[in-house]
């Protein structure tokens, strides 16, 4: 039987039988199988992203997930500056939130928040040359992950724009990708909407 030629029989959600969503189901986890596969195929596409640096955005994800493991981060952090900038072609404004969305399920909070803050906190080494408040990472002042941002930023991702550095290919880290991401997906914040609908 090839699954692949298979089509639901309904044009409705509400019609679908039982039989289209098994069916559903089994091809929706070929789908989830290649993900490793599809965020290879986006890191490469930074390559043409926006311009200007001296090295792509894929040399800038390398060269942050480089730093990170030269240091002793662990792979959810390496993974996570390798995918950190993913956002940039799709999200422009609000490109942290998208990569941050993307690693949710398969990493500690602690690397999912830090992805998530890293715009606001990078702002302390470009802000004022741009005219916004350099500080506006300070309102996160006290927060338990604050340091680890800070880190991340300051010592991997605002340092990361040298074309001299020693810095690893994606081959390199792709057997960390493929391991992340082949990981039990578990999402804190569907749970939690779903308690609260349930509660509601
Ligand atoms: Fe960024
Ligand atoms: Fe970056």
């Amino acid at each position: 039987m090839n699954m692949d030629r298979q089509k639901v029989s309904f044009i409705r959600m509400d019609e679908g039988s039982a039989a289209d969503y098994a069916l559903l189901e089994s091809l929706e986890k070929g789908h989830v199988a290649g993900l490793a596969d599809r965020l290879l195929f986006a890191l490469k596409g930074l390559q043409n992203s926006f311009d200007g640096y001296r090295i792509d955005r894929l040399q800038h994800s390398l060269q942050s997930a480089t730093r990170a493991e030269a240091d002793g981060a662990d792979i959810e952090m390496i993974v996570g500056a390798l995918v950190h900038d993913l956002g940039d072609d799709l999200a422009p404004h609000n490109h942290s939130q998208l990569a941050a969305s993307i690693i949710r399920p398969y990493v500690r909070a602690e690397v999912t928040w830090v992805i998530e803050h890293h715009g606001i906190f990078q702002l302390y080494y470009f802000g004022a040359s741009e005219g916004v408040n350099k500080n506006e990472r300070d309102r996160f002042a006290g927060h338990k992950w604050f340091a680890s941002c800070d880190r991340f930023c300051g010592l991997w991702d605002q340092m990361s724009f040298d074309p001299d550095y020693p810095t690893k290919p994606l081959s390199h880290f792709e057997p960390m990708l493929r391991e992340v991401f082949s990981r039990q997906p578990f999402d804190p914040a569907i749970i939690g909407e779903s308690e609260q609908a349930l509660d509601g």
